[in-house]
């Protein structure tokens, strides 16, 4: 083999062979001619390199009619890798489907505030169920032949003032609540590429960050990847390219981006060059702009000029910049693109629409049932209520959202599984609550509103709630189907939209029988939960919806989800509840709840939640028996538990495995999800599970030592159906003190 037959060496001579203009060319993003790719990197023909093309998201493709996969906390509240993979591989060919490269997702992020308002699109407040999540998403994407990307690193959990705030984390605590999923992505999954993120994080930019994107990411996890910018979120050209930024996207200022956000920007991108046109596009945008909107949205790339300037400068050696492209063109050697070995992919196979029904059905939690669900399959009569129960609940708004290839609503899936002995009644009972497909909001957030041409939608009918109660009380059983509306570029309200609660107390007044079937992005206020029969959380289902929401409520699937977040009984419960801490104050916000983040808070203040994380219900019974703990010396231990379906149907069981220090030298959380694994039981049916608890979920990390630290003593598990219904515990005797490699 040449020099130039091994992948380094190939590169390594193409990189010789670029001019400085060429080598700039392939450090930021330019505008895709077929306008589909996110972001995209033109081809360069004279030496032989292919263009890449960039496309979000986690819950399907962008930028073509796609698989609208349900919300990324729903896949979470499934507790399940294995059908992680499955939706992953899916995503994955749908993107090469798409003749796109590399997706833009997952989004790794803890949800460490409930309020954030892209909690749809991350997976959980605890990190060891996100990590195992990450892996399994990025390991089959990239198995389809698409590149990964795990996003935003790191510390982006708010939506306000994204662009500005600083996240002010410890050293531990983000080492053993932020990280993780981000250093499994890449020391587990390989992971092609990781995405910087908006924020500071203690006062830094993420694009800039030295110590995060080089010495933790790259030098001491060995990523070999290409680190990208979050859209227009690199601000300084020598500091990035110092800081370890790989590549600046989109590289187009917003209003010459291929997805315009709105017909103004379009207009005043084809304007002659000679005009003002990022002053003319910031000026139309500025009033609609986000509170903490991008900071560059209306420049070209730092990574273009003034980069260029600073390696003439002698401000950035050349080298540096061979360095990044390196990495972006040995990922995409490695996905087969410069020998045209790329899988075709396919984006309209029906099997993706099959796994997305199924991951939404898992996902689907049982939060409270005295009895009145499976319903009865001869019902004379449901009233099915909600402002949107006609509109499919797709997803959140922002960069997320899918064009489905098809779309069921609540109330066309529950017409559907009913049968013509049964009358189903419709009524809004509310002001329908705008959805982001409803408007060419853009993937920002924000349009700038077209003239006059926004004639006000809505029903030729106010809406009522008088209505709504006489369907419900005409009824056997009323569904109320009620809704928030996340977004990018936004946090979101606890207390769901447009009177909602008051519909559904209403409703609760009068009906034999009330559901309330959730459709949020996260936890919500849920202050009529005493007075209603059943509460069920979808999340945001997909394209999915209705069929999933009548085969749960009719018991045709178990609903099988577990809480990946807490649902707190009173929004200061919460562990950040202070200005200080969210959203902050002067753009800090203080993470001074530290690893006490969830559950762990609600544990370690002993405050009872609503709901608590872990916590589902299902239509059968469940019983452990002859629990046992293998550990030797420890740290490692395997948990067997023997599990027995012992109701009259099928149904899954998430068995949950905590790990809490008895007597530690720091302050530690009483118990730490460790293991954890969902199983399949016929009625009758018993299986024994075998948890493997690893040495890194029981170490802390020692800021002192700089080390990832366990220390001798005795710790206790706690094997449960959630995290506060704990069937049984073992102890298990750590005999040496270890530092964790
Ligand atoms: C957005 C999001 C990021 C997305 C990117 C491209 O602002 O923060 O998740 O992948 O820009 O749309």
């Amino acid at each position: 083999m040449t020099e130039t037959d091994s992948p380094d060496g190939r590169i390594a001579s193409l990189i010789e062979k670029l001019t400085l203009q060429e080598k700039i060319d392939l450090v930021h993003g330019d505008r895709d001619p077929a306008e589909l790719a996110t972001g995209y990197l033109p081809a360069n023909d004279r030496v032989g390199i292919p263009s890449l093309s960039l496309v979000d998201g986690p819950m399907g493709v962008r930028a073509v009619t796609a698989t609208a996969f349900p919300a990324s906390i729903a896949l979470a509240a499934a507790w399940d890798t294995d059908l992680a993979r499955e939706q992953g591989e899916a995503l994955g060919t749908e993107v090469r489907g798409a003749d796109q490269d590399v997706l833009l997702a997952p989004g790794c992020n803890i949800i460490r505030v409930p309020e954030c308002g892209r909690a749809f699109e991350y997976y959980s407040e605890d990190p060891h169920l996100s990590s195992r999540l990450a892996v399994a998403t990025i390991e089959s994407v990239q198995s389809a032949g698409a590149m990964a990307t795990a996003k935003h690193y790191v510390a982006n959990n708010q939506e306000r003032q994204r662009h500005a705030v600083s996240a002010e984390i410890d050293e531990r605590t983000l080492r053993e609540i932020y990280l993780p999923a981000f250093e499994a992505a890449v020391k587990e999954a390989d992971v092609a590429s990781v995405m910087a993120s908006y924020n500071r994080i203690n006062g830094t930019y993420a694009t800039e960050h030295e110590r995060l994107l080089t010495d933790i990411l790259k030098d001491e996890w060995g990523f070999d990847g290409f680190v990208v910018s979050d859209w227009w979120a690199t601000t300084d050209a020598v500091a990035a390219a110092h800081g370890g930024l790989d590549l600046d996207m989109p590289g187009v200022p917003v209003h010459e981006w291929q997805e315009s956000e709105s017909r103004i920007h379009e207009a005043i991108g084809a304007l002659p060059d000679a005009a003002p046109k990022g002053t003319l596009a910031e000026l139309a945008a500025k009033p609609w702009l986000p509170d903490g909107a991008n900071p560059n949205l209306f420049e070209g790339s730092v990574f273009e000029d003034p980069l260029r300037e600073a390696i003439e400068g002698g401000k950035v050696p050349e080298t540096a910049i061979d360095e990044k492209i390196a990495r972006t063109l040995s990922q995409m050697d490695r996905f087969g693109m410069f020998d045209d070995e790329q899988p075709a992919g396919s984006v309209n196979d029906p099997a993706h629409e099959t796994i997305a029904r199924r991951v939404a059905q898992r996902g689907t939690v049982l939060l409270q049932n005295d009895g009145v669900l499976p319903l009865d399959e001869d019902l004379d009569s449901i009233a099915v209520l909600g402002p949107n129960a006609e509109t499919a609940k797709i997803g959140g708004g922002g960069s997320s959202e899918v064009d489905p290839t098809a779309a069921i609503s609540p109330l066309d899936g529950i017409r559907e599984r009913t049968d013509s002995g049964t009358t189903v009644t419709f009524e809004r009972g509310v002001e329908r609550i705008e959805e982001p497909h409803d408007e060419d909001d853009g993937a920002l957030g924000f349009s700038v509103p077209d003239a006059i041409d926004d004639a006000l939608s809505g029903d030729d009918e106010e809406p009522s709630i008088d209505a709504a109660a006489r369907a419900a009380g005409s009824a056997d059983v009323a569904v109320v189907v009620v809704q928030d509306n996340a977004s990018e570029s936004e946090d979101r309200s606890l207390w769901l939209p447009n009177e909602q609660d008051r519909l559904v107390a209403a409703v609760a007044d009068v009906a034999e029988k009330t559901v309330v079937v959730c459709n949020t992005a996260g936890p919500v206020r849920m202050p009529w939960a005493g007075a209603v029969d059943a509460i069920v959380e979808t999340w945001y289902p997909g394209q999915e919806d209705g069929h999933v929401t009548a085969s749960v409520l009719f018991g045709d699937v178990d609903p099988s989800g577990r809480l990946p977040v807490t649902f707190a009984r009173r929004t200061d419960h919460y562990p950040a509840s202070t200005e200080a801490q969210y959203p902050g104050i002067d753009f800090e916000a203080e993470y001074s709840e530290g690893v006490f983040v969830g559950y762990r808070h609600f544990d370690n203040a002993d405050i009872e939640p609503l709901f608590p994380f872990g916590h589902g219900l299902s239509y059968t019974d469940f019983e452990y028996t002859d629990v046992s703990v293998e550990s030797g010396d420890g740290p490692e231990a395997s948990v067997q538990v023997t599990v027995e379906n012992v109701g009259d149907r099928d149904g899954y069981e998430v068995v949950q495995a905590y790990l809490g220090q008895d007597d530690p030298s720091v302050e530690r959380p009483p118990k730490e999800l460790a293991a954890f694994e969902s199983v399949e039981l016929a009625a009758g049916e018993e299986t024994t599970v075998t948890l493997d608890i690893d040495q890194r979920d029981v170490a802390y990390y020692d800021e002192d030592g700089a080390a990832w630290t366990v220390d001798d003593g005795e710790y206790t598990v706690s094997i449960g159906r959630s995290s506060r219904n704990i069937v049984a515990t073992e102890t298990i005797t750590v005999a040496d003190s270890t530092i964790v490699e």
